[in-house]
């Protein structure tokens, strides 16, 4: 299958393509670089553009006739979304609308899209399915809740089929280590864990009065590697997992254990033998308690589920902080 990524230079579209090319598949990058790295594009086919250029996106479907689109691209810091709440609703959603009515120009008709778990409501015992209540908390999060209702109407009137695949938390790298996390200062909990484990410095629990066992927020962390390998899973059902009837699957992807914050402190200290030096600290805009996925639909129509561990996760994204100097300068 040759399937388009957007946003195939960041975090996980990267991830994403080393996963299709070891199964066999055939990739095409198209990327901004508004975050993505052009180091994670390695040898792969690249179109460097907009998702929101309209005549881009013709051009890249006539040349390369990709079987399907994963469409990973868009921004994704729930803070500055606070802050710039239009910059994320047309990056993510207007120029969202636009990559639709080029594939249904184009006439290519599967698309997963990278939804997120970050839309639940929260849920007394923070444990969610697919049919849990949604109640996005920031702007962010409602740019993936609104693209879910766009891409659930727009498949039950073309002939575009679409899952949303809502994924939990990714962390970790590639385990090959081609590509990992880019960003030096990353607003997730365990790329601030390894900030402050680097420069000796001390971790913020940012929240500790949440509702949960320990106070600090939960999280269902699932490993990148796995997390990408739920794609080839993906698009190697698609034709079965939606129908003309069915054309619109909604699937959590995660590993059906919750962690807390305080929790992965502690597996991050058993991953580096050494402790990290923690203070509580209020909640950032945005946040949510949290939550974690106790659905078997990603098992059931997928025959997909995980296979490596969040310690496995925690040293790859140790491992990683060395490649990342040596390829990227930081
Ligand atoms: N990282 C997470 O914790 C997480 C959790 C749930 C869902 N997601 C979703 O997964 C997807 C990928 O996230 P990521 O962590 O890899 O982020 P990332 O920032 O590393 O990757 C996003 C990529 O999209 C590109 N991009 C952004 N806007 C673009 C545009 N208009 N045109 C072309 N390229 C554009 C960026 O340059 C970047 O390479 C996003 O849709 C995100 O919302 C991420």
């Amino acid at each position: 299958m040759k399937v388009l990524i957007t946003g195939g230079a960041g975090f996980i579209g990267s991830t994403i393509a080393s996963a299709c090319l070891d199964a066999g598949h055939e990739v095409v990058i198209l990327d901004d670089f508004s975050a993505g790295r052009r180091e994670f594009v390695l040898d792969r086919p690249l179109v460097e553009g907009d998702i929101g250029d309209r005549e881009l996106l013709d051009r890249t479907f006539a040349e390369h006739k990709p079987d399907a689109v994963v469409h990973c691209a868009a921004k994704i810091i729930v803070p500055e979304s606070v802050e710039q709440p239009l910059s994320y609703y047309e990056n993510n959603v207007a120029k969202t609308v636009t990559l639709l009515q080029a594939m249904d120009a184009a006439g290519i008709n599967r698309l997963l899209f990278s939804s997120s778990a970050s839309i639940y409501a929260t849920e007394a015992n923070f444990q969610v399915t697919e049919d849990s209540g949604l109640a996005p908390n920031s702007p962010y999060a409602t740019t993936k809740y609104m693209m879910e209702i766009v891409l659930r109407d727009t498949a039950a009137a073309t002939d575009i089929r679409v899952m949303s695949l809502r994924y939990f938390n990714p962390i970790g790298a590639d385990p090959q280590m081609r590509t990992g996390l880019q960003i030096a200062k990353p607003t997730h909990v365990l790329g601030k864990m390894l900030e402050a484990w680097l420069n000796k410095d001390t971790f913020t629990v940012t929240g500790v009065d949440w509702p949960t066992r320990d106070g600090s927020g939960i999280r269902d962390y699932i490993h990148v590697w796995d997390l990408a390998k739920a794609h080839v899973a993906a698009l190697e059902n698609f034709d079965q997992v939606t129908s003309a009837e069915n054309p619109y699957q909604v699937i959590n992807i995660g590993t059906g254990k919750g962690s807390t914050v305080k929790e992965l402190v502690q597996a991050f200290e058993d991953a580096t033998g050494e402790p990290l030096r923690t203070v509580d600290g209020p909640s950032r805009p945005g946040d949510v308690a949290g939550a974690y996925t106790v659905s078997t639909r990603a098992k059931d129509l997928l025959g997909w589920q995980t296979e490596l561990t969040e310690a496995q996760a925690i040293k790859d994204a140790i491992q990683w902080l060395d490649i990342r100097r040596e390829r990227l300068g930081y």
